[in-house]
């Protein structure tokens, strides 16, 4: 009966271990660029996602030359994947510091020439050749980003901003799909 005691608070350890090891190894993995004091890798999700990649869509269709959109800080790749596999002609680069929403980006790229997801701080990016822009950041990283956009963004680039602004610049458009949480802001450099 003693045996059994032990064998059963032995198996509940092992149990427990185990499973606080997957957890550090998923947070390290999933948030490591929120100790970087950014933000977590919460997807576009629901209306405003759809309708991010509508409005995104309805642009490529009528261009006539290839466009480059990039998402920075490309999370699990959400916005840019659907796209990409819809527009063959057009380039998307994701830039996503954190290792597993990265990781499975790249696999679920796999066998798109048109698309790109890079490993990076998307404030050592060259965000250059952008025509198009997603956001999905926390007002403090937007903050910092805002420099950068204004400084390297050729003219005409188009920014889509979820949920949070682009501090000291209006919004071209500004689509409300409900309350200021399914809210997303248009740019135009
Ligand atoms: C809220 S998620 C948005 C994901 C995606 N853009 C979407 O809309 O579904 C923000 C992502 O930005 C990433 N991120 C934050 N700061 C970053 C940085 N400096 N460089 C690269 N990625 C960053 C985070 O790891 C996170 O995955």
């Amino acid at each position: 009966m003693e045996f059994l005691y032990f064998l059963l608070l032995l198996i509940a350890g092992i149990i427990s271990v185990v499973a606080i090891v997957i957890s550090v190894v998923f947070i390290y993995l999933t948030v490591n660029a929120g100790f970087m004091n950014t933000s977590p890798s919460v997807p576009s999700s629901g209306k405003v996602r759809d309708a991010l990649i509508s409005d995104v869509a309805a642009r490529l269709e009528k261009s006539t030359e290839s466009l480059t959109v990039m998402d920075l800080g490309s999370g699990w790749g959400t916005l840019l994947l659907p796209l990409a596999h819809r527009f063959p002609q057009h380039k998307f680069v994701g830039i996503e510091y954190s290792r597993l929403p990265y990781a499975v980006s790249c696999l679920r790229a796999h066998k798109l020439a048109n698309m790109r997801f890079l490993r990076q701080d998307f404030f050592k990016t060259d965000i250059s050749s952008a025509d198009i822009i997603f956001l999905f950041l926390l007002p403090s990283t937007m903050q910092k980003l805002a420099d950068k956009c204004h400084n390297e963004l050729k003219k005409g680039t188009l920014i889509y901003a979820n949920r949070f602004k682009l501090p000291s610049t209006e919004p071209a458009q500004t689509i409300s799909l409900g309350s200021d949480y399914y809210t997303y802001y248009i740019y135009e450099m």
